[in-house]
Parts: C-alpha cells; sequence; structure tokens
C-alpha cells in the first residue's frame, strides 16, 4: 500500500492562493505514487476545544461535531500537510482551532511527518515569523511526528501570479514527504 498523504486546507476561501498550492502539492503526490487526501475544514462543522480535559483521561473528545472524522483521517495518513492563510501575522483561526482539537490524539498522532504551507499578501517573510514558530512548538506536542517542512509564500494576493519558485518548492515538498 502506499503512502497516504493527508492535505488539510484551512482557508475559507475558494479559488484562493491556498487552493492553487494545495492543487499543485496535491497533483505532484499522485504523480510520485502516493496517496493524496484533501479535506478543507471550512467544509466541516468544527468546534473550538472547550479545554474540559476529558480526552486527558477518555482518549475521546465529548463534543458531537466533525473533528472525529478529522482526527480519523489523520491518524490514517503517513504525514499531514497543514496550509494556512496569514491572518494578522498569525496562523487562521481555523487552523488554530483545528490544531486545539487534536488535544485527544496528543502522542497518538499516528502520522510520522507534518508539514506546513502559508500564504500571505505582505511582501516580507517576517509576516510569517509568528505562525511558523507556532507550528513547530505544535510539532513538539506530538512527540513523535517529525517536522517534514514548510513552504511559505509571500505576495500571494492574486493565485495566479504565485512565483515559480514557490509552485517548485511545494512540488519539492510533494516528493519529499
Ligand atoms: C482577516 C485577514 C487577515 C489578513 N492578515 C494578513 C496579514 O497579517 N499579513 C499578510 O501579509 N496578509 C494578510 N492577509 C492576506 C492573506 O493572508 C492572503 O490574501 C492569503 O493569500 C489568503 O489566502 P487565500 O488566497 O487562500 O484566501 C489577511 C487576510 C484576511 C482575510
Amino acid at each position: 500500500m502506499s503512502e497516504k498523504i493527508l492535505i488539510i486546507s484551512t482557508s475559507p476561501r475558494r479559488g484562493g492562493s491556498m487552493e492553487r498550492l494545495c492543487d499543485v502539492l496535491e497533483e505532484e503526490i499522485r504523480k510520485n505514487g502516493k496517496q493524496a487526501e484533501r479535506l478543507n475544514v471550512n467544509d466541516w462543522n468544527i468546534h473550538p476545544c472547550t479545554g474540559c480535559d476529558s480526552c486527558r483521561e477518555s482518549g475521546e473528545c465529548i463534543q458531537q461535531d466533525d473533528m472525529k472524522v478529522i482526527l480519523e483521517a489523520m491518524q490514517a495518513a503517513d504525514a499531514v500537510v497543514f496550509a494556512s492563510p496569514i491572518y494578522f501575522y498569525n496562523m487562521s483561526g481555523q487552523m488554530k482551532v483545528l490544531l486545539d482539537r487534536t488535544y485527544p490524539i496528543c502522542g497518538c498522532a499516528g502520522f510520522q511527518k507534518a508539514a506546513f504551507i502559508a500564504a500571505c499578501s505582505d511582501q516580507d517573510i517576517r509576516a510569517f515569523d509568528t505562525a511558523a514558530a507556532g507550528f513547530e512548538e505544535y510539532l513538539c506536542c506530538l512527540d513523535e511526528v517529525k517536522n517534514g517542512g514548510e513552504v511559505l509564500v509571500p505576495a500571494a494576493c492574486d493565485c495566479k501570479k504565485i512565483p515559480e519558485d514557490k509552485l517548485e518548492a511545494v512540488r519539492r515538498l510533494g516528493r519529499e514527504l
């Protein structure tokens, strides 16, 4: 069975830069003989973590929403790519909610690698500092999950004008994961 890579996009905007980057990634993963699955959290009903800590004992969240399906998809994958637009110099709120809701699988994530793709309108690469640092710290909390890399795409307002070197960086990630 070939390796399975799950791409989770957290951009609410369809036809935007994140969607284009995820399209390129998905295509390259498939070209390299691996399985690609794509989810957009905006298609699902995912509530924020309530901080009740029940999952620390039971291993399951008490909330009955779509996060159960997302967690199952994550645990069934070999690698997970998290894709987020930069919103106010941080990851999207959707991505933060998603990461918080993975609390039940901290220590039993299932997937071995995780990667991060982010896009913003600013030209300055420092716009990614907070989001990239937050993602790295998150991976440390997952214990056994390795950082499979990151692709940060500045000046990405127009999905048709994403520079070729950034598209190539996404393809490289797809090959190397
Ligand atoms: C609420 C909001 C906040 C944003 N904040 C930033 C920001 O702090 N820095 C930046 O460079 N771009 C910011 N942007 C622009 C997006 O990061 C950029 O357009 C990105 O490409 C969006 O991804 P999408 O094309 O998939 O929607 C913001 C956009 C929105 C909607």
